[in-house]
């Protein structure tokens, strides 16, 4: 780095400018011919030792086992940059697509959850995630719930909101557009059907890169995909990840095209322990389990996918009240019977639930045996039983 900044400086100079080697440079400087002060460096013998990590073809190898068959064929060679969380993820992610596209508006979704910094904060649509800063350059659209939405199971018409948003909240263009498939912080929400394919052709139309957060959704944890955005047949621009791809270790992951990932070239991007060695080795360990066909575990279904389920608790099945109190009460019997399920996600709060706190919601590791997830169900609906009686 010194000798950077020496070559630098003596590039742009001129020998006036030069500043005095005492306060710039830890090393000895000496006079050459020209009577330039170069600086240089005390004896060093250490080499670095050889690399011994897998190689390009390797790495491109799992890429290709695990980034599902149309992600690969169509970003021919994915770029992957690290970080330490899923909100340092979509952090990126969203900045990549604001300048790759040159536009400034992302379009998410009511009731996701992205993170909890600046960027990500104003994505995510649920006041209780949400504190009183400034949350600039996010739309939030009409989610497409299935039970609670207005219209139900129709995808295609939630989408038209995001037309909509483009149309009358923005210049006609926009940077993107995040979502999850499954909303999971939200209280294990599923796009209604057809939705993201609507919404991906609005959104392309006006410029923008889709952005699919796999954080809670990835790594098979919907049983039937490996990616919960390929139930509804879409192809994102940039897909995030974290939380299951380090199996509890501060791992998570952008993973785009080279030609999206080149924007970042125009200025110097870094993560001092984003892609550290300890973390990508618990990476590359969860890969390697997902081998024994641990996707298979997950092969269950109440609302939500496989392993990521959620049951609402409502007082009145018209009104859809909140059932506050009863799911607390759900929550203390099953914690009297001494079972303790991953309940939300590895994050320790007990509900994913649009902030009315009344879903009860799944979502284990997804090495867990089937044996613990059937002694659980059975808990559980022991527990809504003896309350329902
Ligand atoms: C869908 C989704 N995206 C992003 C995040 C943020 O991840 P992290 O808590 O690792 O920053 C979460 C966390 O719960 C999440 O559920």
């Amino acid at each position: 780095m010194q000798r950077f900044i020496a070559k630098r400086l003596l590039s742009g100079r001129n020998s006036n400018s030069l500043p005095s080697p005492a306060c710039c440079f830890s090393q000895l400087a000496q006079k050459e011919d020209n009577d330039v002060l170069i600086p240089k460096m005390p004896p060093f013998d250490y080499s670095p030792p050889p690399y011994t990590g897998p190689s390009a073809n390797e790495i491109m190898a799992k890429r290709k086992e695990f980034l599902s068959p149309s992600l690969f064929h169509f970003y021919k060679n994915p770029v992957v940059f690290f970080t330490n969380s899923g909100t340092e993820a979509n952090e990126l992610a969203m900045m990549i697509a604001r300048l790759y596209t040159g536009s400034n508006d992302i379009i998410s979704l009511r009731n996701a959850y992205h993170g909890n910094a600046a960027g990500t904060m104003g994505a995510t649509a649920q006041s209780i995630w949400k504190f009183n800063v400034i949350q600039s350059g996010v739309h939030h659209a009409l989610n497409p719930d299935p039970y609670r939405g207005v219209f139900g199971s129709d995808g295609e018409k939630y989408a038209k909101d995001v037309q909509d948003i483009i149309d009358f909240g923005t210049t006609g263009h926009v940077a993107g557009f995040i979502s999850e498939a499954i909303q999971g912080v939200g209280g294990i929400v599923e796009l209604a059907p057809g939705y993201l394919p609507a919404a991906y052709t609005s959104i392309k139309k006006a410029g923008g890169l889709c952005i699919a957060d796999e954080v809670q959704a990835g790594f098979a944890r919907t049983g039937s995909h490996f990616w919960g955005f390929e139930a509804q047949g879409v192809v994102p621009d940039i897909v995030t990840m974290a939380k299951g791809i380090g199996n509890g270790i501060p791992l998570g992951a952008v993973v785009t095209t080279p030609e999206i990932a080149e924007i970042l070239t125009r200025r110097s991007y870094f993560n001092t322990f984003g892609g550290n060695p300890v973390c990508t080795a618990a990476g590359l360990a969860v890969l390697n389990d997902e081998k024994e066909n641990l996707q298979e575990n997950a092969h269950w279904d109440v609302r939500g996918r496989g392993l990521m389920l959620g049951v609402e608790l409502v007082t009145d099945r018209e009104q859809k009240t909140p059932a506050k109190a009863e799911t607390l009460h759900v929550m203390e019997q099953r914690k009297a019977a001494l079972v303790t399920l991953g309940e939300s996600c590895g994050c320790r709060f007990p509900c994913g639930c649009h902030g009315l706190h009344n879903v009860k919601d799944v979502k284990p590791q997804i090495s867990l045996l089937s044996s613990v997830v059937h002694k659980s169900i059975k808990i559980k609906s022991v527990s809504f039983h003896v309350y329902y009686e």
